[in-house]
């Protein structure tokens, strides 16, 4: 177990990088952590109240693209670990505004790695996606298969996962990968597919599933991305890509469907709607050089849907907050007035 380490934490206080913060505070005694994050829309310091007060945690409200910032906090700080969750992350809104995904995805990214050559570092873990690979129909990508990004997302951070990359060729800068499944569990903003779903359900509003509802994406429980992050930056080998896999591949209709089972609703709940620009149709990883390490995830999907669904059940102060704000004001401008 690594002790005394400083991790800082950029995007910390969004979805996963929130859990993770949460998780190697509760697993280590004797680290220090630094979130740096720009609090965006999908930003929220509530996602930490259980740490905030801890001293061995600092919050810092600023963006990855500021590299006199970062150059001061490394000053300050002299992180070991950086752990890179800070992102424009929703499909939907690359589609719309692509602009902020190519600043902090791609740019951001090389902010944070001419920082890190600077001053030096123990090791650089850039959080990729599986949507670098794009779509597939039938097997799995594997990590060293092609890219072929389909969404200004995918592609900002195909172009952050490369640049990562390039740093470690060049310069010898300790860099991995990590380049997980579709995450879901407490704490997702209710904009990404099973927030928006389970609390649509609990409040009767109509499920919006794009085109047939028959698009494929496997589904990892929040908990366990973080445990592969932190196991990869313990065990991975520097240059180094690992696909973070849940090996639970659904069908968007029968995650509805689940949802709507857990949430006590009707199906006629869920309408179909027009499909997203560039929908890829499958995800599909193959983990067996994680699990060759010695990783695997833990939760089967049964277990965390329905952890998923009491945490939304029993936090609407925290997504109706969310819901009647901003978001609301995105939700009409795209789907319209009525849904
Ligand atoms: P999220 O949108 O919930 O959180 C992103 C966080 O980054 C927010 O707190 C936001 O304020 C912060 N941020 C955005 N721009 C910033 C900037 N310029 N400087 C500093 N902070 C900034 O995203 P998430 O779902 O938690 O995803 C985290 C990471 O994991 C992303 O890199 C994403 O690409 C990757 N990922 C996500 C999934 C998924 O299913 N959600 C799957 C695989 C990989
Ligand atoms: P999403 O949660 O946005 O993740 P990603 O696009 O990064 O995989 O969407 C997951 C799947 O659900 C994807 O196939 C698009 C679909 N979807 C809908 O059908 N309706 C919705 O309202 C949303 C947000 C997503």
């Amino acid at each position: 177990m690594d002790k005394g380490k400083t991790y800082l934490v950029t995007g910390g206080a969004g979805f996963i990088g929130s859990n993770y913060i949460k998780y190697i505070i509760d697993k280590y005694d004797n680290i220090k952590v630094v979130n740096l994050d720009k609090l965006t829309y999908a930003g929220n310091q509530e996602n930490l109240q259980s740490v905030a007060d801890k001293d061995n945690y600092t919050f810092i409200k600023g963006d990855i693209c500021d590299q006199k910032l970062i150059g001061e906090l490394f000053e300050k700080y002299s992180p070991d670990y950086v752990i890179n969750f800070a992102a424009e992350s929703h499909v939907d809104r690359s589609i719309g505004n692509p602009d902020d995904f190519i600043k902090t995805d791609i740019y951001g990214v090389y902010s944070l790695l001419e920082n890190c050559r600077n001053f030096g570092i123990e090791k650089f873990v850039q959080i990729s996606t599986d949507e670098v690979y794009g779509s597939i129909d039938k097997g799995s990508f594997s990590e060293d298969d092609t890219f072929n990004p389909s969404s200004p997302y995918a592609a900002s951070k195909t172009g952050g996962d490369r640049l990562a990359y390039s740093y470690f060729v060049t310069y010898d800068l300790p860099v991995v990968i990590t380049r997980a499944s579709n995450n879901y569990g407490p704490n997702q903003y209710p904009e990404k597919l099973i927030p928006l779903f389970i609390t649509n359900a609990i409040d009767n509003k109509k499920l919006p599933l794009y085109g047939d509802g028959k698009n494929v994406r496997d589904w990892l429980f929040v908990e366990d991305h973080c445990k592969g992050v932190e196991f990869v930056l313990q065990n991975g080998k520097n240059g180094e890509a690992y696909n973070i896999a849940g090996n639970c591949e659904l069908q968007n209709i029968e995650i509805t469907k689940k949802i709507l089972e857990l949430t006590g609703k009707s199906e006629e709940l869920i309408e179909y709607v027009k499909d997203r620009a560039g929908h890829d149709r499958r995800y599909s990883l193959d983990d067996s050089k994680i699990a060759d390490l010695g990783w695997q995830p833990e939760y089967d999907f049964e277990e965390g849907m329905r952890e998923t669904v009491e945490w939304y059940k029993n936090h609407e102060y925290w997504w109706r907050k969310i819901k009647s704000g901003e978001y609301l004001e995105y939700y009409k401008e795209h789907y319209g007035e009525d849904m």
